[in-house]
């Protein structure tokens, strides 16, 4: 009789023992007498490993041979209950089948690799329990974040990858292009007529312009999908190519944004210590020992809603206080990770929301404040409706922001910082025709996956990280 491949996850929350299972995955490790051999399986479906109890009589040497750490089984057996494996369950096994040898310059071969050494076997290093769990755990992320918008009425909308615009306005793009670069060297000038899309084109930084049209079509709407910026920051917090989520919502203002900010992540979180127990509690015990302990916290407690005046006050408050930071922070800087971390990680001990940020540090789509803000005693430059949230480890997870609907107004923070008009005609678009008040943000999942994690690098969130000069698997 053909038995059914049973995932290792289900075998052991059985418990009709004396059947007959089979299981197929790749050997943890191997040790034993002479006589038994113990094999440590793992098929991916959980962090947990089943054991396989070999008598070695049984089996040939020639085939005992090949289960060597990596090699990939097919393996036959009674389901019994066992007492040392540290599972419920064991498998006595009556039929082994090497489907894939293993050489011993398996990378993954030794335990205790540093991260570092992972990142340069990036290939290999999903089959680690660290990645497994990172991995799984990343999965349900996505998948909560599907189910938290379905739940409240957004819709999922894709938005191009290939792009003309540059959202954010940073200059950060990767341009797309299908002219030869050693031929464009070579005459000396770039002729863009003769270009795919006939004009520059490049990866999208952000889905938030034509995710504004779909909000004030369908009202509500969500992206998740793949981003680009070619800043050329080496830190542990910024990739190359990362995930963002951008929800973007008609007739939504700067409190009710801060509030959905707030609740969808304590949504994700939750999802988090309900589905993932096991992996969870692997990367507790492995990587970061408080991580549980501040899961829990963020999602029990009330974030704290900062306009940037104020957090510049506490900032100055600290400093002559006698608090060093290496970067200044007058009011109109733009705050660094030290301030950010200040505030979240030693002052309130607790995520911020921080608003209200002075316009020129922010992107030219902010709806700008009625009023300008008093800070230090002293009457400060226009402010806009921009939100960031401040996380402890991470810093800077979400950025997001009531949007410009006056077509006046945001005509004038266009041209004022000369951002090429002919590219943005049909975003302007809302604003002429039926304009809304409307809002929306931008999480990086990677970011995310940081915090859920507890992963001290944003290379070891994502299965094939992007970054300067590394672009290998
Ligand atoms: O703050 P950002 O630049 O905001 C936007 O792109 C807006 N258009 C979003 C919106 O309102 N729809 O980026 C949003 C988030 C950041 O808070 C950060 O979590 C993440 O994207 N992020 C990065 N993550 C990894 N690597 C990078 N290089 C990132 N740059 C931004
Ligand atoms: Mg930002």
């Amino acid at each position: 009789m053909d038995i059914k491949r049973t995932r290792i996850v289900d075998l052991l929350k059985r418990t009709d023992f004396g059947q007959q299972v089979l299981v197929k995955g790749w050997v943890r490790t191997r040790r034993g007498s002479k006589a038994v051999s113990f094999i440590a399986l793992n098929d991916g479906s959980t962090i947990k490993n089943v054991q396989i109890v070999a008598d070695l009589d049984k089996f040939g040497e020639e085939l005992m041979k090949q289960i060597t750490t990596g090699a990939c089984l097919s393996v036959t057996g009674t389901m019994v209950e066992s007492i040392g494996s540290g599972q419920a369950v064991e498998i006595q096994a009556s039929e082994i089948e090497v489907l894939g040898t293993c050489g011993d310059d398996y990378p993954m071969q030794k335990k205790g690799q540093s991260f570092e050494y992972m990142r340069q076997h990036a290939h290999m290093r999903l089959r680690t329990n660290t990645f497994g769990a990172v991995m799984r755990i990343r999965h349900n992320m996505a998948f909560a974040i599907h189910q938290y918008f379905h739940n409240h009425g957004f819709y999922y909308f894709h938005t191009p990858l290939i792009t003309a615009s540059d959202c954010e306005g940073a200059g950060q793009m990767f341009q797309v292009t299908t002219l030869d670069l050693q031929r464009v060297a070579k005459s000396g000038k770039v002729d863009y007529d003769q270009d795919f899309f006939g004009k520059p084109a490049s990866l999208t930084v952000s889905g938030q312009l034509e995710g504004e049209l779909g909000a004030t079509a369908l009202g509500a709407i969500y992206t998740f999908g793949p981003t680009f910026r070619a800043e050329n920051s080496n830190t542990p917090r910024h990739l190359a190519e990362f995930w963002m989520i951008e929800p973007e919502i008609a007739f939504m203002d700067l409190v009710e944004l801060m509030d959905l900010e707030e609740d969808f992540l304590k949504f994700c979180i939750n999802w988090a210590l309900e589905h993932c127990q096991d992996d969870l509690e692997f990367l507790n015990n492995m990587v970061d020992k408080g991580l549980i302990e501040r899961l829990k916290s963020v999602a029990n407690t009330e974030f704290v809603r900062l306009p940037y005046s104020k957090g510049i006050e506490i900032l100055q408050d600290a400093i002559a206080k006698g608090r060093k930071f290496e970067f200044p922070c007058n009011w109109g800087d733009d705050l660094a990770s030290e301030h950010e971390r200040y505030l979240v990680e030693e002052y309130f001990k607790k995520p911020v929301i921080m608003t209200n940020y002075p316009k020129a540090i922010k992107a030219f789509y902010m709806k700008i404040d009625a009023e300008k803000p008093m800070c230090m005693g002293k009457q400060q430059e226009e402010t806009v409706q921009g939100t960031d949230v401040l996380f402890p480890q991470i810093g800077e997870i979400i950025g997001g922001s009531v949007r410009e609907e006056n077509y006046d107004k945001l005509m004038s923070e266009i041209e004022s910082r000369g951002i090429p008009m002919k590219d943005m005609w049909w975003y302007l678009d809302t604003r002429r025709f039926g304009s809304c008040p409307h809002a929306g943000f931008g999480l990086g999942f990677e970011r995310l996956m940081l915090f859920v994690t507890g992963m001290q690098n944003i290379r070891d969130v994502i299965a094939f990280p992007r970054t300067p000069r590394t672009a290998e698997f």
